[in-house]
């Protein structure tokens, strides 16, 4: 049983009514947190609620990061720290270094932070050093994995944070077992609510994937690849290159620049076989590509779970995953070789489901109404 603090009017963190007055400041930086961003965004206006925006500038190809405020309606950042790219201790330290003047300037009541990244932490540090209270979103993520950075970035955020806000109960679970579950709250999971928008304003999208690459619906696969266990090893990037040239149908590998840094370095050519490189895609091509493929390989988190609430059969190329959920409902594997990567592509469809172990799509405004009704 969960000693957990769920958002119900019965609550210590209830969900009533809104009232104004509430200072909230964002600090986003990598492609998922916009994601994250968009959702909270809105319910923040809907609510009332003032909302200052803080872009660390970790992501600053336009197809990472501006698309994402234009595509998902999310207002411009307030504050841009243009920190960019480098090692992790140089990112984070750009970012926490710069965060002081801003969170002195905007004296917020909360401090959200998001996710897992480098952005994450530093918010987290310059947060609690500066006793301004602090609320991690998605948080109580596990993977147990301690070779993985954003392992780390979330348990001291976690352990930082005045307000956990997590997306499942499992999330609940992890929480408790460190102690954490008087600060934690199940709100369900904001990607859920943004993806079924999006979702219902895609239905009847072309898909300009097809038309670029004459693919035919559900005739092809669709990939990403960026997390550093696969690609800075070069026969590692290589082995899982080889797998997904010789699959049954083309694959389509949308490529985060590091990815291609990374295979250029090496001289891996990622182009062979049923590989087509193509760009990142924005958010609402992106669900469009996935709902038209006949399924999705990936190492990113977020991609796993959307692929699952489309009901698109999922690969993960990790030897573990935070989103457990959609394992057990047998819409993701996670596959490491190249042969298991193979036969887990082209396994037979998963049986259906009607589970909604990520919620209903209504979390944002229960993040919202929990933030406003414990500001101090
Ligand atoms: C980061 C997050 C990861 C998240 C991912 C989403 C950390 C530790 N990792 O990984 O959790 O899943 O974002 O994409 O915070 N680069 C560009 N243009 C950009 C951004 C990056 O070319 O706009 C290149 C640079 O060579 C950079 C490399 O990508 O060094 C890695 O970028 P970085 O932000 O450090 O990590 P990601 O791999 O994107």
């Amino acid at each position: 049983m969960l000693p957990s603090t769920r958002c119900d009017p019965s609550s210590a963190w209830n969900c009533a009514p809104y009232h104004r007055g509430v200072k909230l400041l964002s600090v986003v930086g990598a492609r998922p947190q916009f994601v994250k961003l968009a959702p909270i965004a809105n319910a923040a206006a809907a609510a009332g609620v003032e909302h200052v925006i803080v872009h660390t500038g970790q992501h600053y190809d336009p197809m990472l990061s501006d698309v994402f405020f234009r595509d998902l309606g999310i207002p411009d950042p307030d504050v841009h720290l243009g920190v960019g790219s480098g090692s992790h201790g140089v990112q984070t330290g750009a970012i926490l270094g710069a965060l002081d003047a801003v969170f002195d300037e905007h004296r917020p009541d909360w401090v959200l932070a998001y996710g897992d990244t480098n952005s994450t932490l530093a918010a987290a540090v310059a947060a609690v050093k500066m006793h301004f209270p602090l609320a991690h979103l998605e948080a109580g993520l596990r993977s147990f994995n301690r070779r993985m950075p954003e392992e780390h970035n979330r348990v001291l955020t976690d352990h930082a944070a005045d307000l956990c806000l997590a997306p499942t109960e499992v999330a609940m679970g992890h929480l408790a077992d460190e102690g954490l579950a008087q600060r934690s709250v199940l709100v369900g999971d904001v990607m859920t609510d943004v993806l079924y928008q999006v979702r219902d304003a895609a239905a009847d999208r072309e898909v300009p994937l097809l038309g670029e690459l004459g693919l035919a619906r559900h005739e092809f696969y669709v990939a990403t690849l960026h997390r550093a266990e696969n690609t800075d090893d070069p026969a590692r990037l290589d082995s899982i290159v080889e797998a997904l040239a010789g699959l049954d149908r083309p694959l389509v590998l949308l490529a985060h620049p590091r990815v291609v840094a990374k295979a250029a370095e090496h001289g891996i050519d990622l182009n062979r076989g049923t590989v087509r490189v193509h760009a990142p895609l924005a958010y609402p091509d992106l669900v469009a590509a996935v709902l038209a493929s006949a399924g999705v390989v990936t190492d990113s988190g977020g991609l796993q779970k959307e692929a699952f609430l489309l009901r698109v059969p999922c690969t993960t190329v990790r030897p573990e995953t935070e989103w457990v959920e959609t394992v057990a409902l047998g819409w993701n594997v996670l596959a490491q070789t190249a042969d298991e990567i193979r036969a887990a592509v082209t396994r037979p469809a998963p049986v259906p489901t009607d589970e909604a172990p990520y919620g209903d799509g209504d979390a944002a405004s229960r993040v919202i109404s929990v933030l406003v009704n414990s500001a101090r």
